[in-house]
């Protein structure tokens, strides 16, 4: 089939009048500005003060548009999972990051998604990702050697964004990039910024007029090397979409490798660093779990320095679950939005078409019905038995149904092959009755950058 007959159908979204949403219940803030103050100041306390005053489904006011807040496992369930094709993507998320990233995978719906979906899967099956592997697993352990090297107090959160940044480099753009790279990866930085900064025009100054002209820098590189990369090969994941093809063997377009390449990037980079951050931050403040997962990397009876093994990484089942419960105190994709194509119902209420509804893994996961002791670290809430009686949406930082995060196997590779290095090497503290404040929205990080203190372990 050629991609031109499955590009989205060319409908037209748009918010149904405000009265048509009167009947929710619920509370739309200041004129003007709604409710996006306290949303930024406390996502999580302002969306369960509002649950509790109006119920898990509810109106609000955000970011100039008002919109329908959908919460717990059975909305996940209807909106993610959406196999009546009920709910956009495209529509939802396009004001966040329509003008830096458009037409990312993300940003596409339904049967044109499902296709560029599966011409981008050949990037991630297992031969592509163990080589990926090796990279993350070089880039890794030169890093965490440095650190062992200068041992002592430090930020965490900067330090981590460098080496997920860093790691992206080689593991996406390849290990002889070259002296770009650091113009690249400004360019990129720069974009991730501005895809979630509050003032969405490219005035002169902004963040937002920084995003642009990073965007036009990744686009010319992109541009300029796709032939390259098809003539030379090559394992990286750049190189990988270079020579992927649709169903009819026709390669993705160069502007469609563009596309991709910079939502890829996007979307592992923010969230690696958040994630990771946090599951470093709950081992510090828990360092009986801490010694439990060391004594996990150790019984792998693996050499400081030898390479990491695919087996190795399946023979780390504590650290997988410590890593998920990292992900359920502070999922690093907070809320999703989407947009309705069709009337629908849920929870006794009529929600016309063009709505934006929001979900929030934030909020399921701290249902305390489905999470006892929900601020508690527990990673035993992920053994086999636990999960088995939960709702399988009551978990969802990877999301769920056509749009599941393709990049979760990488993700948990890289927290595993990080933790095997970091936790062989380092032990890592925080200073006594230091409790890290952190900002959870767009994406969760330490206020002040996580203070910790690493020392050598023998
Ligand atoms: C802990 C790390 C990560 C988390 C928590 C995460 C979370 C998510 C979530 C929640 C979605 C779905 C959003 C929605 O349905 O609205 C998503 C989609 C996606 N993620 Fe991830 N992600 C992570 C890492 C990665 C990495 C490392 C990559 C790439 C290597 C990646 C690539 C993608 C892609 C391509 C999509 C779009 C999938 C689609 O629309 O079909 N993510 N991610």
């Amino acid at each position: 089939m050629s991609m031109q007959n499955v590009a989205s159908p060319a409908i037209t979204l748009n918010p149904p009048k405000r009265n048509l949403l009167a009947h929710i219940p619920g509370d739309e803030g200041w004129p003007m500005i709604g409710r996006t103050l306290a949303i930024l100041a406390d996502p999580k306390g302002e969306v369960e003060r509002m649950a509790a005053k109006y119920g898990l489904v509810y109106r609000s006011r955000i970011l100039g548009e008002t919109s329908i807040t959908m919460l717990g496992p059975e909305a996940n369930e209807l909106v993610l999972f959406d196999q009546s094709k009920l709910f956009s993507s495209t529509y939802g998320w396009e004001t966040i990051l329509g003008r830096l990233f458009p037409r990312g995978l993300m940003l596409l719906d339904f049967d044109e998604h499902r296709l560029h979906r599966r011409a981008l899967s050949v990037a991630f099956k297992s031969g592509p990702m163990k080589s990926y592997l090796s990279e993350l697993d070089d880039g890794i352990l030169e890093r965490v050697t440095r650190w062992r090297q200068t041992p002592g107090p430090m930020l965490f959160y900067p330090a981590m964004k460098q080496l997920t940044l860093d790691l992206a480099a080689t593991s996406f753009l390849g290990a002889g990039i070259g002296p770009e790279v650091d113009e690249i990866t400004r360019g990129f930085v720069d974009m991730v910024a501005a895809s979630v900064t509050p003032i969405r025009k490219p005035w002169p100054g902004t963040q937002m007029a920084r995003g642009v002209k990073g965007r036009k820098r990744i686009v010319a590189y992109f541009s300029e090397q796709i032939p390259i990369r098809r003539a030379k090969g090559g394992e990286d994941l750049f190189s990988q979409l270079c020579r992927a093809t649709h169903e009819d063997g026709a390669l993705l377009s160069t502007q469609d490798i563009i596309d991709h390449m910079s939502f890829l990037m996007m979307a592992a980079h923010d969230t690696l660093t958040s994630s990771l951050t946090s599951f470093v931050g709950a081992l510090a403040a828990h360092p009986a779990w801490q010694v439990r997962l060391r004594d996990e990397v150790s019984s792998l009876g693996v050499a400081t320095g030898a390479p990491t093994t695919f087996d190795n990484l399946e023979a780390m089942p504590l650290t997988e679950m410590a890593f998920k419960e990292a992900l359920r105190l502070k999922p690093p994709v907070p809320s999703m939005p989407r947009r309705a194509t069709r009337d629908f119902g849920f929870g006794g209420y009529t929600i016309p078409t063009g709505t934006l509804v929001g979900v929030h893994p934030l909020f399921t996961h701290h249902m305390p019905e489905i999470w006892p002791e929900p601020e508690k670290f527990d990673p035993m809430r992920f053994t086999d038995e636990a999960q088995r009686n939960r709702h399988r949406f009551a978990w969802v930082p990877f999301g769920g149904g056509a749009h599941m995060c393709l990049g979760l196997h990488f993700a948990y590779m890289q927290a595993k092959c990080f933790a095997r290095h970091f936790l062989q090497n380092l032990s890592v503290s925080l200073e006594p009755g230091y409790t890290p404040a952190w900002q959870m929205w767009p994406i969760p990080k330490p206020r002040d950058g996580l203070r910790v203190t690493l020392k050598p372990v023998a």
